[in-house]
């Protein structure tokens, strides 16, 4: 089964084929004057300057090679050589016939299922995630169900933070401020082992506690070497399995996960693995035993590295940091091992770490190491940035206190504000508290989410949850409505008995609502090829619109029967690949509101 724009765009490529014109050129796009024609092809142009002919001239014998396909109901020539597509009413409707009866809508699946891990979320153990993470957990939640649902064999990992340098800083910041703790870190590092039980006094951290704290420490270690020197020792000696900072450090942990997963189920995200950056820690020594066999590691004042510069590149690329002069694992250090690690464990044809653009150049060195030690080939790690979420200062969001912002806080405002919204349009009112929770948390999700996903990942965006939360113009809570009003539709035309039956095109609005339906799969293709669920979260939106023109201008279930099966047809098909599209950004839909 395949769409209309490629089984017809086929048709016009044998054409241009025919008259020894290069078939690529004669590509189909959907028409930029959808009153005059549903698709179009502007190759003729392209064609006749390489064969040095008039553009008229082959356009109008690849006219004549299509004139006879019954699938088309005109075809012509506008302008110096366009050739503009009318799809007959009923190549429409057995179209539509074929969406509404698959399962998936018209979407294809891939020729060639690759296995692919998405790396996305990163919070950061010890620190609450901000929304600096929201939208690697928005965008990368997104790219792993499109890549799933194109046929892949996806695992979604959070790669969470807790190996690093922070870990230190906060054993630190916590011992001084706790005698207690300090003593009994001390008591362990001589004389326990990094399974023991966690002793009452560490188990009072919370993460509060921590989120205290890390700010502070993070501060002072800026300013004063030697508070960042123990900091450092601190780091070596949890990754150097001290019992009492690694016992500590797995409170941090415990209080921290709790809190992760609170926040990453209201916002509808899932992880396949829940796996960090210490549970590499394993393979760290040998892994630098191995790089230094091959030669790669470079002494420098202490430390050692793996020079990635190359000879051509624009900007100078800093080496990446393997071993501090402490003696700890880096950043970029586990997430090298981490390759080695997945490539042990999953074998991944394709890794792509959905984290912010700023991290561009860490990813490029830690590729190109992973490259040099032969963990990965080129191609085989993609890196896909995305820009800030910004406050209408074009600065990095911040709250009004100047701090940044929790994004459970977040979470929390966003249902605030839909709660409000739900009660300005009379929605859900009387529904069941419950339900109505349900609804709130549904609509402050898509709010969230399709603002997001909307843009191009890209490119910043400014906060504006009054607009995110609008039930009108390109917003999720707009998609979630018109979603919800086909559902209540089809349960009224149930409650009446009335059936579907095969789709029948008449009207204008119907064959835009299936040229619409029909487009499903192109965007789906080009979100899967670029990363880019913006271009779902159109057609999305796009679906919905063409939805909401027939629903105003074709009566159903006043409409005679043979009628009124159809439009429900084309409803139910509607509803499914909303859904579906919905589903593949991450937002579901209430069964009312
Ligand atoms: N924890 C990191 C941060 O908060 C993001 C981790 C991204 N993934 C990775 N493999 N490095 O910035």
């Amino acid at each position: 089964m395949s769409d209309l724009k490629r089984a017809l765009g086929e048709a016009v490529e044998a054409a241009f084929a025919a008259v020894g014109a290069p078939p690529e050129l004669g590509r189909v796009t959907p028409s930029d004057r959808p009153d005059l024609a549903d698709f179009q092809s502007n190759g003729a142009l392209a064609a006749a300057k390489r064969l040095g002919k008039n553009p008229r001239e082959i356009a109008a014998a690849v006219v004549e090679a299509l004139a006879g396909d019954p699938r088309l109901s005109a075809v012509e020539i506008a302008g110096p050589g366009f050739i503009n597509l009318k799809v007959a009413d009923a190549t429409l409707a057995s179209r539509a016939d074929e969406v509404a009866d698959d399962p998936r809508a018209g979407a294809e699946t891939v020729a060639q299922p690759r296995r692919v891990i998405v790396d996305y979320g990163g919070p950061n153990v010890a620190k609450p995630m901000h929304v600096g993470h929201l939208r690697a957990s928005i965008i990368g939640e997104s790219v792993k169900r499109i890549y799933r649902f194109r046929g892949d064999t996806v695992a979604g990992d959070a790669h969470f933070g807790d190996w690093g340098y922070q870990m230190g800083l906060l054993i630190g910041a916590v011992m001084d401020e706790d005698a207690e703790i300090a003593a009994e870190v001390e008591a362990l590092n001589a004389a326990g082992g990094v399974d023991d039980p966690i002793p009452a006094a560490f188990a009072k951290v919370t993460l509060a506690d921590l989120d205290r704290l890390y700010p502070l420490a993070a501060a002072k270690g800026k300013e004063d070497p030697a508070y960042r020197d123990r900091a450092r020792k601190l780091t070596a000696d949890l990754q150097g399995h001290r019992a009492g900072c690694y016992i500590l450090w797995r409170q941090f942990r415990a209080v921290t996960q709790v809190a992760l997963e609170r926040d990453f189920h209201a916002l509808g995200v899932d992880f396949d693995w829940w796996k960090g950056e210490s549970d590499v820690d394993q393979l760290i020594e040998p892994m630098v035993a191995e790089l230094d066999a091959k030669g790669l590691l470079v002494d420098d004042q202490g430390a050692r590295i793996i020079r990635v510069a190359r000879e051509g590149d624009k900007r100078e690329l800093p080496p990446l940091l393997v071993v501090s002069s402490e003696g700890s694992a880096m950043y970029g250090t586990t997430d090298l091992a981490t390759i080695l690690d997945r490539k042990q464990v999953f074998d991944p044809d394709l890794v792509i770490y959905c984290v912010d653009q700023r991290q561009a150049d860490h990813f490029e060195i830690v590729f190109r190491a992973a490259y040099l030690a032969g963990y990965a080939h080129e191609g085989q790690l993609e890196h896909i940035g995305f820009g800030t979420m910004n406050g209408t200062d074009g600065k990095p969001f911040k709250t009004r206190e100047g701090g940044v912002l929790k994004l459970n806080d977040l979470i929390e405002m966003a249902r605030a504000k839909a709660r409000e919204r739900l009660h300005e349009a009379g929605l859900g009112e009387d529904l069941p508290e419950a339900e109505f929770e349900d609804i709130a948390g549904k609509v402050a999700v898509a709010a969230l989410k399709f603002a997001d996903l909307s843009n191009f990942r890209g490119t910043s965006y400014v906060f504006d949850l009054d607009r995110f939360t609008s039930f009108e113009g390109r917003t999720g809570p707009y998609l979630l409505y018109q979603a919800v009003r086909v559902k209540s539709l089809l349960r009224r035309a149930e409650g009446e008995g009335a059936t579907a039956g095969p789709v029948i095109v008449a009207e204008s609005a119907e064959r835009d609502l299936v040229l619409t339906l029909d487009a499903f799969d192109a965007a789906l293709t080009e979100a899967y090829d670029k990363k880019a669920p913006n271009a779902l979260a159109e057609h999305a939106y796009r679906l919905s619109q063409a939805f909401s023109k027939f629903y105003a201008a074709c009566p159903i279930l006043q409409a005679e029967p043979a009628i009124r099966a159809s439009r429900l047809t084309l409803a139910g098909a509607t509803l499914r690949q909303l859904e579906l599209a919905l589903d593949l950004l991450g937002i579901s839909v209430p069964e009312r509101m």
